[in-house]
């Protein structure tokens, strides 16, 4: 049984352009001790999907659908009041994109680290002290940054905070939104190796977002790639790198600047559609290179193309390959 299974989770905002599908009908599951990459462009719905785990919704969410199971449990049905006491922080947390930079200013480190803990759990301050301490001690930081203030810590330090932060309930699992990308690139080598130590030494279950498809090799066991919304291909980062099926993906990866080659980084053409109206059939196809009649106005089915790599594309719909060759 998957630790997470996530079944038709769907968000969608209100805004003054009309409903924004930021999440349309994604799947996907998450074994323990797993890291499950979330890859896509700007926009595609990385941060929407993953406050959509969590139930941190904004004023305006115009809908809210899905089944989310959590170790055998749905807790999709859990009313807001349970679901903030049992499942978020405790069983699912988060460290938010760009968290080094939303620390508050006038709060010590420490006391914002072991806010979940006093707050969701009512430890006493001594305790809290002492974990929040042991868990920095874990992510490479002294345990004397407890009372330092944010502006005292360094961007690659702050996040270190974060993930201690989200650490402090022993969740099973926790969601990193973009956790390197505001960081050099030394630093942001030093974050990927304490999370990968993380995943080794405590056995933890992650769902890794970034834009960055070549970080995701680093870390990730699985991988799903989100455009427009939807996840247009899933499969182990074996398959997604070795043998990926959607020209999106292909294009993703075909993006990436090789230090060693004789042949120039491709890049897509092209931008993301709006989401207040993706185009109709394939989302991708006013930018896919391979499409063809059904593309512009059939929605194409999400298609097995190998043992637990799924693909939605046409291309891959093995009647239509044979028109398309015609
Ligand atoms: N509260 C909101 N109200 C209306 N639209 C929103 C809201 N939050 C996000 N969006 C829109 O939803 C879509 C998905 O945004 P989201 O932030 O989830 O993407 P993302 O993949 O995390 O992007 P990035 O890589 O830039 O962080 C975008 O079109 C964005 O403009
Ligand atoms: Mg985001």
């Amino acid at each position: 049984m998957p630790m997470l299974e996530v079944r038709d989770l769907k968000l969608q905002y209100s805004s003054a352009r009309g409903v924004v599908k930021a999440v349309d009908n994604v799947s996907f599951d998450i074994e323990k001790g797993e890291v499950l990459g979330i890859v896509g462009e700007s926009g595609s719905g990385k941060t929407s999907l993953s406050l959509a785990l969590m139930r941190v919704l904004p004023k305006n969410v115009h809908a809210y659908e899905g089944q989310v199971t959590l170790d055998g449990k749905e807790i999709s049905s859990l009313p807001d009041e349970a679901f903030r006491k049992q499942v978020r922080w405790r069983q699912i947390s988060m460290v938010f994109q760009g968290a080094q930079n939303s620390l508050n200013p006038v709060l010590k480190v420490g006391f914002q680290a072991a806010e979940p803990m006093l707050v969701r759990s009512k430890t006493d301050r001594r305790e809290a002290r002492k974990r929040v301490e042991d868990l920095f001690e874990l992510v490479g930081l002294p345990r004397e940054i407890y009372d330092r203030y944010p502006h005292e810590l360094s961007g690659g330090m702050k996040q270190r905070v974060g993930v201690a932060s989200a650490l402090v309930l022993d969740p099973k699992l926790i969601i990193l939104d973009e956790p390197t990308s505001a960081l050099d690139v030394s630093i942001q080598a030093q974050i990927m190796n304490l999370l990968k130590r993380l995943k080794r030494e405590l056995g933890l279950s992650m769902i890794f977002i970034t834009h960055d498809i070549a970080l995701s090799s680093d870390i990730c066991d699985h991988l799903a790639v989100l455009y427009a919304g939807e996840v247009v291909e899933k499969g182990s980062a074996e398959q997604i790198f070795g043998n990926p099926k959607h020209p999106y993906t292909q294009l993703l990866l075909a993006s990436v600047p090789r230090l060693k080659s004789d042949t120039d980084p491709k890049y897509i053409p092209g931008a993301p559609p709006d989401l207040t109206s993706p185009p109709p059939g394939c989302r991708f196809h006013p930018r896919c290179p391979y499409r063809f009649e059904p593309c512009d106005h059939k929605v194409p089915p999400q298609v097995k193309v190998d043992e637990g790599q799924t693909a939605k594309c046409w291309l891959n719909v093995e009647s239509e390959k044979v028109k398309a060759k015609k």
